[in-house]
């Protein structure tokens, strides 16, 4: 298939979100930026270009997908919204958080559920694609199920190039990691994912997230029970510096790729250390792509505690180290 390629540097935000909804409307497929990661995307009410994509990312039939709107109004078409739902808007939309709401619409758009997925997000050119259609775009992240997802233009065009109609080159991504989902349909909210906003942020507002057991999870967010995130070369994380010496130890003339915040004052194969949190979620799908095309025989990762961002950065790399 040939893969029309839109350039974000040499092409309007207009021009881009024509063609592209012009795809769309054909029940083709167009691979976009977010603020998070890039998303491989449908239109959300033509169920055969929605079969598509779950076949191009090789994704389970019962993990569903996530609707993006473009306006509070595309919302209240497919959704109900409540009042946890309405303050949660209000305060981060558009941006990296997904609600799942009772859904509105027939089941047949909706993998069966009778809930949905719903994210705004905050990135002009998805936005743009979504109002030009006039319907959602169901989209997940844009990466062959199991593998880390994609933060830059270099991941998509890898992985999907002449498997796609359209891929729109957006740049880096600005959060690196996917958003956060919670489940708003009853009076209390669920996490079902942590991502790029932290659940204390969501907590400010006087709203209790619930952080739900693994198990319990595994039963309401479908996407949980897969494997994800693997590079091919094996991830093996460390909390502190007596654990790291010991890995070190075991792995003696093994070429080694090492990430995290903590400077390692010691060289590896590849070594890379981050300056903040912000920046190893940013890089963390991008450093997992790099090593694992470097022939490195370990990847020796750093897990942050389990607050603020260090949350969805943790859960990433257990999925990745096959932890969970
Ligand atoms: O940042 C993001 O959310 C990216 C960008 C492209 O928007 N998308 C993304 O989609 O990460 P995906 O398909 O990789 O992850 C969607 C998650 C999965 O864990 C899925 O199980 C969950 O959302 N999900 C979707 N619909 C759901 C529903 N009705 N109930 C519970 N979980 C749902
Ligand atoms: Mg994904």
């Amino acid at each position: 298939m040939k893969t029309l390629i839109l350039e974000s540097i040499q092409t309007s935000v207009e021009e881009i979100a024509d063609k592209s909804a012009s795809i769309l409307k054909k029940g083709g497929i167009v691979i976009f930026p977010t603020e998070t990661v890039y998303g491989i995307g449908a239109d959300a009410f033509n169920t055969k270009a929605v079969d598509k994509v779950f076949e191009i990312k090789k994704r389970a039939k019962d993990n569903p997908l996530i609707f993006h709107v473009f306006s509070e109004k595309m919302i209240e078409e497919i959704g109900e919204i409540n009042q946890i739902a309405k303050k949660i808007i209000k305060e981060f939309w558009p941006g990296p958080l997904t609600i799942v709401l009772k859904s509105k619409i027939d089941k047949k758009f909706t993998f069966g559920l009778d809930t949905i997925a719903v994210r705004m997000p905050e990135n002009l050119i998805a936005l743009k694609i979504i109002e030009k259609l006039g319907n959602p775009i169901v989209a997940p992240s844009a990466n062959i199920s199991g593998k880390p997802s994609s933060t830059d233009f270099e991941h998509v065009y890898h992985d999907f190039y002449g498997k796609v109609d359209c891929i729109i080159n957006g740049g880096n991504t600005v959060y690196g990691i996917e958003s956060t989902v919670i489940d708003v349909t009853e009076r209390e909210a669920v996490l079902l994912r942590p991502g790029s906003l932290a659940i204390e942020e969501i907590e400010k507002l006087g709203i209790k997230v619930i952080i739900t057991e693994a198990i319990e999870l595994k039963k309401r967010s479908p996407g949980t029970r897969y494997r994800h995130y693997a590079p091919d070369i094996p991830v093996i994380l460390f909390q502190n510096k007596k654990e790291l010496l010991q890995i070190l130890e075991e792995n003696r003339g093994k070429k080694i790729g090492y990430m995290g915040l903590y400077n390692p004052l010691k060289t590896f194969e590849k070594t890379i250390v981050f300056k903040s949190l912000e920046e190893y979620g940013r890089m963390l799908f991008s450093t997992l792509r790099y090593f694992d095309a470097q022939k490195l025989d370990l990847i020796i990762a750093q897990l942050p505690e389990k607050k603020g961002l260090g949350r969805a950065i943790s859960d990433r790399l257990l999925r990745a180290s096959e932890a969970i």
